[in-house]
């Protein structure tokens, strides 16, 4: 398979730059070239600049050439929060929410995130795998070249192990590459329903431990919140995570100022996720931490929630990131122009801030900053191609996918264009 690949001189190379996630300031400095080009050799990026300098001496007969004369390209987008392995719907449930009716009223009233659970267990991994694969297409064709997922959906030894396979089996034979998250903790199931600290006590005798054997997740994350897992049984399971070699990741004050981002602080978590709630002192400590606050817009717009503090984030110095949420409750929506709409029109980000957040930083939310997130020499050749000469059309095109071109590794995977000349 050819993964050599010339992009030849786009109006604009946004090449974000960077080894690590930017905080506060920095998010801003995206390093654009203008009239750029950018050469992929084997699936990892070998040269990038000014295109007479890039292309001065390269022999280009053993490259596919892409010319991007009046285009912008960026570092593919990362989704570093889903929950894309599900099965079931739950569109009767956002009815009663749109007529008034509380995330956590209904979760009470039975719904939420059990009704997920008990449509997942009866569902096989194969059925798994094609509702994922289907999802992966959609994301993909919105530039979206790596995404986390979570288990979740399960919260019984054979599911969670089953939605963790079906995303395995996924990350090698989809374009898309996945991290993989354990998130047993994600709600107490029935059988639980009067023991959480039994259900915690179970996932880590019980379902952990295969869980790292098998090398089928890479993160542990947990549904800190009020009335769903105490900060003290959070630690728990987080602790015992991190002590079999899993890194952290937090649900954290998505609901209600529960502790949540604290947490994930202490335990030098890699990222603290929604904090919808968050205190100005947790912002604080946010800031000083190396612990990345992954903001998701669209499940506070579907739940009519106020939307995390960004701006307030990003000036007392944090390091964010953006992610869909995608998932059947309340988000089902895995639209990364939406996700961008709203930080920037809705939530006080600039356009910069807000690429910064879906990529090189959405990258360091998975500790994956190392490798992707930015157009520099070295780095997996992942990039977006899109219709127009800049990265504001983003906002400017609202909600719209304005992706022309995907590339994967130095493969063309998405190409508008071509679509259209088939039809
Ligand atoms: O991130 N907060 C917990 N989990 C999801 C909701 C999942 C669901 O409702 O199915 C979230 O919002
Ligand atoms: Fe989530």
């Amino acid at each position: 398979m050819n993964r050599n690949l010339i992009i030849k001189d786009a109006a604009e190379l946004v090449t974000v730059s960077g080894y690590a996630a930017k905080k506060g300031k920095e998010m801003s400095s995206l390093n654009v070239i203008h009239n750029g080009s950018l050469v992929i050799e084997n699936g990892i990026i070998t040269r990038i600049g000014k295109t007479d300098d890039v292309l001065d001496g390269l022999e280009t007969s053993r490259f596919v050439v892409i010319d991007a004369k009046g285009k912008s390209v960026l570092p593919g987008f990362i989704d570093p929060h889903t929950h894309f392995i599900f099965a079931g719907y739950r569109a009767y449930e956002f009815s009663w929410h749109l007529s008034g009716i509380s995330y956590m009223e209904i979760m009470k009233r039975g719904g939420g995130i059990k009704n997920s659970v008990s449509e997942t267990r009866k569902a096989t991994l194969d059925e798994l795998i094609n509702l994922g694969k289907h999802r992966l297409d959609s994301m993909l064709s919105m530039g979206m070249t790596t995404i986390e997922g979570k288990s979740g959906y399960g919260l019984d030894y054979d599911t969670e192990i089953r939605q963790l396979k079906a995303m395995s089996i996924l990350n090698n034979t989809h374009p898309v590459d996945i991290v993989s998250t354990f998130m047993g903790a994600h709600a107490i199931p029935e059988e639980f329903k009067d023991n959480p600290d039994g259900f915690i006590d179970y996932l880590i005798a019980h379902v952990l431990p295969d869980v790292v054997k098998s090398g089928l997740a890479e993160f542990c994350d947990v549904f800190c919140e009020e009335g769903v897992f105490t900060v003290k049984q959070s630690r728990c399971l987080l602790e015992s995570a991190q002590a079999l070699g899993l890194k952290a990741k937090v649900h954290a004050d998505e609901l209600t100022s529960s502790g949540g981002s604290r947490l994930a602080v202490e335990l030098m978590a890699i990222s603290a996720d929604h904090l919808l709630y968050i205190s100005d002192d947790d912002i604080d400590r946010i800031a000083r931490s190396n612990v990345v606050a992954t903001l998701l817009p669209l499940t506070a717009f579907c739940l009519k929630e106020p939307y995390a503090r960004a701006r307030y984030m990003i000036d007392k110095g944090c390091a964010i990131a953006l992610a869909t949420d995608f998932n059947p409750g309340s988000c089902f929506s895995e639209s990364i122009p939406l996700v961008f709409a709203l930080a920037t029109i809705y939530m006080g980000m600039t356009p910069e801030e807000t690429v910064c957040a879906m990529t090189l930083n959405a990258a360091s939310a998975i500790d994956r900053a190392k490798t992707l997130g930015s157009l520099d020499i070295g780095k997996i050749g992942d990039a977006v191609i899109l219709e127009f000469p800049s990265y504001i059309y983003i906002p400017y095109h609202t909600g719209v996918n304005s992706v022309e071109k995907v590339i994967k590794k130095g493969k063309i995977v998405v190409d508008k264009l071509l679509n259209k000349e088939n039809l």
